[in-house]
């Protein structure tokens, strides 16, 4: 018998933060365990692994503290750019958007896509058109003021010389004005069904048409029949190695859910020396929670149960 889990991230540090801030890490962790419960709650009054993650996604994706959605990361341009996807590994079907702007919800965009189209990801302006014709979204308002204000000073400094080492501490910064990098979400169901999503602003000040990740099936996110998965951290990393994919691979191959998402963060460092974080479920609902950079927040819940944190350890065997 499966054991219903939902498991969410609200990203990774990719880089280390110059001041820390415990107490406002604390209640991002607190949102994320009520998401985690709310999402899993869902289920139980009868919603399916793919209802909870698109819940769970969309709840992060309406708070600013996140790199999604309202209060997304902000591209070179000062402009909003989301990407996102979800996957139903039970049906094996999946749906995504990439660089779309003006829609607050994307999860629930590419949702859309993989059930009302025959493709699997629109991007850029069709993706917009095809949100304002289902009335989800197209014109939102998504930039908060610390990131257009984040944008403002590194702007700054670049244009007053301040050098490399004035915008490097404005890059350590950058976790002051947003939790970290991504939102997303695993489930399984009573049923055994698993899905994922993944949702994000991308990579602050990003050339403007960048798509990470986030939007690509495999990349950011993946789930079969035997497991889940969400990533976060520098996308390029994880497209270069279908990172999502291969922890679910591995998991198949008799990895635990932990094992498979280390194993594989391990890889993405030794070929690109990026961080990255998964969160990764099996269908008999053992979880995974693994990050090389600086933090990975998330919580699980369950059957009367709940938990979470900023997971700060990395895997053994990295090499640094
Ligand atoms: N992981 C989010 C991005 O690189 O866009």
């Amino acid at each position: 018998m499966p054991t219903p889990v939902v498991v969410v991230h609200g990203g990774v540090r990719v880089s280390a933060p110059r001041a820390e801030d415990p107490e406002a890490d604390e209640e991002a962790v607190d949102r994320l365990r009520w998401i985690a419960q709310s999402a899993y709650r869902a289920m139980e009054a009868g919603g399916s692994a793919l209802d909870a993650v698109e819940l769970a996604v969309r709840l992060m994706e309406d708070d600013p503290r996140f790199n999604a959605g309202y209060g997304s990361a902000l591209n070179l341009l000062g402009e909003v750019e989301v990407d996102a996807s979800i996957m139903d590994g039970h049906r094996m079907r999946a749906g995504a958007v990439g660089g779309v702007k003006g829609v607050r919800h994307a999860v629930s965009l590419a949702r859309a896509v993989m059930e009302r189209t025959p493709h699997i990801l629109l991007v850029g302006e069709g993706a917009r058109e095809f949100a304002r014709k289902l009335g989800l979204g197209g014109d939102d308002d998504l930039i908060h003021e610390k990131r257009a204000e984040y944008r403002r000073r590194v702007l700054e400094a670049l244009r007053s010389g301040g050098g490399p080492k004035r915008l490097r501490s404005l890059l350590d910064l950058m976790p002051m004005y947003g939790v970290a990098d991504t939102v997303g979400a695993v489930a399984v169901d009573s049923e055994g069904r698993l899905a994922a999503a993944t949702s994000t602003g991308g990579l602050t000040l990003k050339l403007p048409g960048r798509v990470g990740d986030s939007a690509i099936i495999g990349a950011g996110t993946y789930a079969s029949r035997t497991a889940a998965c969400s990533g976060t951290g520098i996308g390029e990393a994880a497209m270069l190695v279908l990172g999502a994919y291969r922890v679910v691979k591995w998991i198949g191959d008799g990895k635990s859910p932990q094992e498979a998402a280390e194993e594989v963060l391990v890889e993405i460092h030794r070929t690109t020396g990026y961080a990255f974080g998964f969160i990764s479920v099996r269908a008999d609902g053992e979880i995974g929670v693994a990050q090389t950079g600086y933090g990975l927040f998330w919580a699980a819940g369950g059957d009367g149960w709940v938990e979470g944190g900023v997971k700060k350890e990395r895997p053994k065997g990295l090499l640094t």
